[in-house]
């Protein structure tokens, strides 16, 4: 792609990754064959400022029914997603008659607060796999991608229309957004807000958390290409909070033009945005030379610790991981194999790299000498929760903001 998936402006590339696999693209241990690979690179809108994908994936190799992902695998996200919906049950959604859709709600996390609430709810969920657990959990769920016609056929089915629209960590994943906010305008009371948390450009570039750009993560928002996004398609960011989750991301409130008078987040994101200049090319090229720079530093300190005899491992099989691992060259020489707790990865191999995954359990049994921390943005967590691993000498490495041992 040349020209911007939201405005049509001319896109400038700044970052390209080679080639990658489907980041959720787990391998059977005996898998023979051809994996899919596309071209990972980034580009800037010179128009509306978006940061984006120059090459887009389709929607359903990522969200299938072996979509394995779960949103509530840590103790931090459960909590997250409570404190979400109690939030929402207080200001949203306190009539008798609310409604409250969650797109991409994956396993229910979520909206499982909303059902115990008695609130009227209904997640839309193109993975089979994660939107039946979802469904087993008690939650209504709609198996689809959501688009206008999903909308259309949700408001008619419903016989009313929605106060709440939330989505987290799933608008910067579809490319088609158009249809997304036409579907929201058809599904969303006059009154009603839609509201969206994704990772933030800026945080990525302050932490050179090149890691949050693969395959499903289409776009890079940020309050400036998120406002006028919005404004485009009719609507008006009312709302931008920045939350420390997934190592930073901002939670968007949108409302219908002229509905809702707009708080001072807005201005002052925007202020500061417009100060650091963030989406100005040179900034984007400094941030992919940190990037270089990051890549380098990890493939020295790897090898070398190889040189010394040292075992390595990796802990959180991520997505994001596929992004450093394919894009450092990182295969089980280097990192003998990935703990992860998520069962449908377990027993498979790391996509593109090719790093077995294991059970958490394969991590104490026995420890390694280093742990390489693919779920940097579970570190406290983590680092917490292994205590044991630290007080038998092992150490962490982290790359996040930089290549470090702790
Ligand atoms: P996460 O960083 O949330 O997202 P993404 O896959 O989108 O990059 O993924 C966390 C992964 O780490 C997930 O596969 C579960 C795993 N994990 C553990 O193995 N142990 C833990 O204690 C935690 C918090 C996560």
């Amino acid at each position: 792609m040349t020209s911007c998936r939201i405005c049509g402006g001319r896109l400038h590339e700044f970052g390209d990754f080679g080639t990658q696999p489907l980041s959720s693209g787990f391998l059977e241990p005996d898998y023979i064959g051809d994996e899919y690979f596309f071209r990972l690179a980034l580009g800037v809108c010179a128009s509306c400022s978006m940061v984006q994908l120059m090459e887009e994936v389709p929607r359903h190799l990522m969200f299938n029914g072996h979509y394995p992902y779960l949103s509530s695998g840590s103790s931090v996200m459960r909590k997250h997603f409570e404190q979400t919906a109690q939030h929402f049950l207080r200001t949203e959604l306190t009539s008798p008659d609310a409604f409250a859709v969650e797109l991409g709600c994956n396993d229910g996390i979520m909206l499982r607060a909303l059902a115990d609430a008695g609130v009227r709810h209904l997640g839309v969920e193109p993975s089979e796999s994660v939107a039946d657990i979802a469904r087993r959990n008690g939650i209504r769920v709609t198996t689809e991608f959501f688009q206008e016609s999903t909308a259309t056929e949700i408001r008619e089915a419903e016989g009313r229309p929605a106060q709440l629209v939330y989505a987290a960590n799933t608008i910067c994943h579809i490319p088609y957004v158009d249809s997304i906010f036409r579907g929201v305008d058809a599904l969303l009371a006059d009154d009603g807000v839609f509201v969206f948390e994704d990772p933030y450009l800026a945080d990525i570039v302050d932490k050179t958390a090149y890691d949050q750009i693969y395959d499903e993560h289409f776009y890079f928002f940020s309050v400036t290409s998120v406002s006028a996004m919005a404004q485009r398609f009719g609507f008006e960011l009312v709302k931008a909070e920045r939350l420390p989750v997934h190592g930073g991301e901002v939670r968007y409130t949108i409302a219908r033009q002229g509905r809702r008078t707009p708080d001072s987040s807005v201005a002052a994101l925007l202020a500061e945005e417009k100060v650091r200049r963030l989406a100005d090319l040179d900034t984007l090229n400094a941030f992919f030379r940190n990037v270089e720079k990051s890549r380098d530093d990890l493939v020295e300190l790897l090898r070398q610790l190889k040189a010394e005899g040292r075992r390595v491992v990796g802990y959180g099989a991520t997505a994001k991981s596929a992004t450093v691992a394919n894009y450092c060259g990182i295969g089980r020489e280097l990192v003998s194999f990935v703990s992860d707790t998520t069962p449908n990865k377990q027993g498979r191999l790391t996509p593109g790299s090719h790093i077995p995954v294991r059970p958490r359990s394969a991590f104490e049994n026995p420890y390694p000498d280093y742990a390489l921390l693919f779920a940097w943005n579970h570190a406290e967590e983590i680092i917490a929760k292994e205590i044991r691993f630290r007080e038998a000498g092992g150490k962490w490495i982290l790359y996040v903001p930089h290549v470090q041992v702790v």
